[in-house]
């Protein structure tokens, strides 16, 4: 896709982080937008940003876990608008981290419905729409645009749930790209993997439904993996101004993968070393050594 200039684009997770971005800059491309999140303040104050700057937009307060929630998004964006162009599906949960056991079914059952649900109703309800909208049209091209993580490429220990939701979104996208192939080409695919980037995705835990809060407090092994990874969000040196960037970049070359640092690949060639050769798993750390001895001394109630 080329020309954005009155485009629809609906964004999940559009009240913060990589989702606002995205509105950010599709008020300077003229996209017409539909912003969705779950945290209603904070989609107030994306919409009035984008509607104060000119840009033509809608919102509704939207749980992408539900289904119906993104079929009466469906709606309303074709009622307003008449079709979608651009789908971000990004909307998405850092998780409860810890070792893989004390993760509890409601730790399992947020993460993956935000992260995971999310992306299949999405791609499940507005793929429809859009290849019904390149029928049409002749001159119609649209293009979903996945969220998933480094976390969907790598496995880092403590990370379970989170890493599970996002190697699945990868799947799903690769699977999605080679469908679309065979139906329309018109209609394409991208599948965004960030490494660590300063957002609100440390503080994730503000919108959990009251249902899936765990009674229980945090094992010792989730308070470590909360610490890291609040440590290693705020200290990413890349914006998420700049990773939309490089999301519409990529959408206008058709790329599919898009990723925040494209320097630090290399624990992601040894994971496919790994796969292939066939090898035991590498250590993700093993650049960092100093990193995995900090957080087996604090699973051994160090510091
Ligand atoms: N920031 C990073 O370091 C990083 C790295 C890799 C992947 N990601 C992914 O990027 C995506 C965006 O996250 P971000 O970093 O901008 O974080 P963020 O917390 O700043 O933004 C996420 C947005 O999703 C919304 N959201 C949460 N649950 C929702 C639900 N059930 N329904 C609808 N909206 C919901 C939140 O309200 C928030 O506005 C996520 O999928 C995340 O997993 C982030």
């Amino acid at each position: 896709m080329q020309d954005f200039a009155g485009k629809v684009a609906v964004i999940t997770g559009a009240g913060s982080g990589f989702g606002r971005e995205f509105a950010r800059v599709g008020i300077k491309l003229g996209l017409r937008m539909v912003l969705a999140d779950v945290q209603e303040d904070a989609l107030r104050e994306t919409y009035a940003d984008v509607t104060a700057a000119g840009a033509e937009a809608i919102m509704q307060q939207v749980d992408v876990s539900k289904s119906d929630e993104i079929e009466a998004l469906a709606r309303t964006t074709v009622n307003t608008y008449g079709l979608v162009h651009l789908l971000f599906n990004n909307a998405g949960v850092g998780g409860s981290g810890g070792l893989l056991w004390e993760n509890s079914e409601r730790d399992w059952t947020w993460v993956l419905g935000v992260n995971l649900w999310g992306v299949i109703h999405g791609v499940r309800v507005f793929t429809p729409l859009m290849l019904e909208a390149a029928k049409r049209d002749p001159d119609y091209r649209g293009h979903i645009v996945n969220t998933a993580s480094m976390a969907g490429m790598l496995n880092a220990p403590l990370m379970g749930s989170y890493n599970v939701s996002k190697h699945a979104v990868v799947s799903l996208t690769e699977t999605l790209y080679q469908d679309l192939a065979l139906v329309s080409e018109q209609v394409h695919c991208s599948v965004l993997c960030p490494y660590f980037v300063p957002t609100g995705i440390s503080h994730a835990s503000r919108n959990r439904p009251e249902a899936l809060k765990n009674e229980v407090p945090k094992t010792l092994s989730q308070q470590v993996a909360q610490a890291l990874g609040e440590k290693a969000v705020k200290s990413g040196k890349v914006s998420a101004e700049q990773v939309a960037g490089f999301v519409f970049d990529a959408i206008k070359s058709e790329s599919f993968y898009i990723y925040s640092h494209p320097h630090a690949l290399a624990p992601v060639h040894a994971r496919f070393k790994d796969v292939t050769t066939p090898r035991n798993p590498s250590d993700p750390y093993a650049e960092r050594p100093e990193v995995k001895e900090g957080i087996a001394l604090a699973l051994r109630g160090g510091v």
